[in-house]
């Protein structure tokens, strides 16, 4: 039998696959679905110091090669959040991983000191590349020192074990990894959306009321793949892989470039069973391709530079 289960700091996954913050809510829904306990872990949507309403409406957009959003961080603030909705998602048998934002690092480390509190969240992912919210988010997520700072920060403020979360929107992805694990990170979530933009010819004007949003589904996987590859030669800390994810190939491919687990986002809008299906997929995609765990699998798509 094919073993699925990975082992990564603070999180005892019996599979690979979690969906990605944002494209889950609190899992509330999906649970009317199948049993949420199925999932390797949980990774929730963006909570902040306290209740964002995000951005103006229209704030997603289709597009011929993915989707773009900019929902601007909306949630019920974390207190909300740890009453009701880690409350919530403790029934289930799997690892709760809280994506934590802010537009300070005060802020930040409010959050983070928050969850700390709780027994069931594991893990925190920490969003310093929302593209979307004008104070902070950016320049958190682009500039090597402060995602250093704030990493940091957000290590004294928890015991909880600490996932970064890349943006692609750097020319140097490398620095931004090497910055966060030099400051601390227990491991790595990549990558966030792709800034990006689409205009309506009939009315001339964006269809975002953002104006940009992040582009997220199968046209950023290669990107997100490349990224993931050249990460994973140059730190040791492990690597949660996102973007494009619609199909068990893709987890593989993302195993093989170095990841040890993989989120899946914008698939759950399409297919609410996507989670489900992956896991139940993966053993034949392995087996399939002459690995006997995931395990196995991680980083054997990954040469060495010289
Ligand atoms: C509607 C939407 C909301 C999102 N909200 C968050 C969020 O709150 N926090 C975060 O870190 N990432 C957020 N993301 C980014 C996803 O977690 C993921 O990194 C990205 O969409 C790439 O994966 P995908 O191509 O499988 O969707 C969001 C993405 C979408 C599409």
């Amino acid at each position: 039998m094919t073993n699925l289960a990975v082992d990564l700091p603070g999180l005892r996954l019996k599979n690979p696959i979690m969906p990605a913050s944002g494209c889950f809510g609190f899992g509330r829904e999906y649970s009317d679905f199948y049993d949420l306990g199925k999932l390797g872990a949980v990774i929730m949507k963006a909570a902040t110091g306290s209740e964002r309403f995000g951005n103006n409406t229209p704030r997603v957009a289709e597009t011929a090669s993915g989707m773009l959003n900019a929902i601007g961080l909306q949630n019920p603030g974390v207190d909300k959040i740890i009453e009701s909705e880690v409350d919530f998602l403790s029934n289930y048998d799997m690892p709760i991983i809280a994506n934590v934002a802010g537009s300070t690092i005060g802020e930040y480390e409010k959050v983070a000191a928050a969850f700390n509190q709780t027994k069931h969240v594991h893990a925190l992912e920490l969003n310093i590349s929302c593209p979307n919210v004008k104070e902070g988010g950016i320049q958190f997520g682009t500039d090597p020192n402060m995602a250093a700072n704030v990493t940091k920060m957000v290590k004294q403020a928890s015991n909880l074990p600490v996932y970064v979360k890349l943006s692609p929107n750097v020319s140097d992805i490398v620095a931004m990894a090497k910055a966060v694990e030099a400051a601390g990170a227990d491991g790595l979530s990549m990558i966030n959306t792709l800034s990006g933009m689409k205009i309506d010819p009939s009315s001339k004007r964006p269809l975002l009321a953002n104006k940009t949003g992040g582009l997220s589904g199968p046209a950023i996987k290669p990107i997100a793949i490349r990224m993931v590859y050249e990460v994973k030669q140059q730190v040791s800390i492990p690597i949660i892989g996102m973007g494009g994810v619609t199909n068990a190939e893709d987890v593989l491919e993302f195993l093989l470039a170095g990841a040890s687990a993989v989120a899946v986002g914008t698939a759950n809008f399409q297919n609410p069973f996507i989670c489900p299906e992956l896991i139940d997929e993966l053993p034949k995609i392995l087996t399939k391709y002459g690995f006997l765990s995931v395990q196995d699998a991680i980083g054997k798509g990954a040469i060495l530079y010289e």
